[in-house]
């Protein structure tokens, strides 16, 4: 089985090194005949080129992995591929979860499938699992640490009292933030896998943009302490949950109790967790982020596709989020807390306070006219 591999980075080296390396005869039988590359210094292998066409053109290729990241030309490129029938693998959760009712419609329309294992979870099997739970119970709600590099700063500034910064920093240099890291801090990283989530886990999709979000990017070491000082640990979950009509689905960072098992997973890794009727909760950890981890994701789904063990992808269906059934207590640090005159419950400094029960959609319209950009948000778990 040959393929055309669209990015030489963090993800594509990994899978190219997995693939040349040829670990077992599954993975013997895959070549990686072309690699498209951006620049003449990425040149490195008699593979690669910067033309798109030869590898849309080469009928051999029956298979493209689309580790580019980005919006543009991935979408593209992976659109065209579909169109001249060719499968399509892809990391890039920012792309999918922005265009995948454009790209499905495609893939459907060309009798291929696309497979994104590795957007979600690094090497987590948690797209797999979801199909196979679903052979026998609807999923009715996920929850999940979904970023490794919010998870790494996170579990480092409360364990060493480290800076935020130079954690971040740390992160990027193991391969674990994305290029813009504001994707993974501001928690739009996570928004785009909770959208692709709920896509196999529901069949419905939803526009990224009702997905209410909020990251880590304010936080300060006196939110950790009272977090802490309170046996919690704070992470940065995913959520969704199907209610039919519509999904609620957000990204928050939360104060979990200690013995929550989401509140001792380490560094990069993730954990994420379905509930459905006849199996209850079932949770999957691994390494969500790093090289090896996401290029085994890939890899998995080239041989399910070779192996013609893919399920075929489902008519999905487009639902709006409405996050109104969503209820919890807040814990606010902000200067401006006149947005939340009349939802504040008790004060725990002068700057934070927690919130009465109120619905996320209030707590998001008051942060929003908070109009605050030092405002640190978490929802503190029941
Ligand atoms: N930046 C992402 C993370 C990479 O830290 O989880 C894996 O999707």
């Amino acid at each position: 089985m040959k393929i055309g591999l669209l990015g030489h980075g963090v993800v594509g080296r990994g899978v190219r090194e997995i693939i040349d390396e040829g670990a077992t005869w599954e993975v013997r039988e895959l070549e990686v005949k072309r690699i498209l590359v951006k620049d003449e210094f990425e040149m490195v292998d008699p593979r690669c080129t910067m033309d798109f066409s030869e590898i849309l053109n080469d009928p051999e290729i029956e298979i493209v992995v689309e580790c580019m990241g980005g919006l543009e030309p991935a979408h593209t490129y992976a659109k065209q591929a579909l169109e001249k029938g060719k499968y399509i693998v892809t990391s890039n959760k920012k792309m999918l979860a922005a265009y995948c009712e454009d790209l499905f419609a495609a893939a459907v329309a060309n009798g291929v499938t696309v497979h994104y294992e590795a957007s979600c979870g690094g090497g987590i099997p948690w797209m797999a699992s979801l199909d196979r739970t679903r052979r026998v119970d609807d999923i009715e709600s996920f929850r999940g640490i979904f970023n490794g590099t919010t998870n790494y700063i996170l579990e480092r500034m409360k364990k060493e009292g480290a800076d935020f910064s130079d954690v971040l920093k740390a992160a990027q240099e193991l391969g674990y933030a994305e290029r813009d890291p504001s994707d993974d801090i501001d928690g739009y990283d996570v928004r785009s896998k909770v959208a692709l989530s709920v896509v196999k886990a529901f069949d419905k999709v939803v526009d990224v943009s009702e997905i209410t979000t909020f990251g880590i990017r304010t936080i300060k070491k006196e939110d950790l302490a009272y977090c802490a000082a309170n046996g919690r640990t704070c992470k940065l979950i995913g959520t969704g949950t199907d209610h039919g009509d519509y999904v609620s689905a957000c990204v928050i960072p939360m104060f979990l109790k200690d013995e929550d098992i989401f509140s001792n997973i380490p560094l990069n890794f993730n954990v994420i967790e379905s509930n459905s009727k006849t199996l209850g909760a079932a949770a999957f950890v691994g390494q969500g982020a790093g090289s090896l981890p996401t290029a085994h994701a890939v890899v998995q789904n080239i041989i399910d596709i070779w192996k013609n063990q893919d399920p075929e992808i489902n008519e999905k269906f487009v639902k709006p989020v409405d996050n109104q059934t969503h209820k919890g207590v807040f814990y606010v640090r902000t200067a401006k807390q006149a947005a939340f005159s009349g939802l504040i419950d008790r004060h725990v400094s002068e700057l934070a306070f927690v919130t009465k029960k109120i619905s996320l959609v209030e707590a998001a319209a008051a942060a929003a006219a908070a109009n605050d950009e030092t405002l640190f948000i978490a929802e503190v778990a029941e």
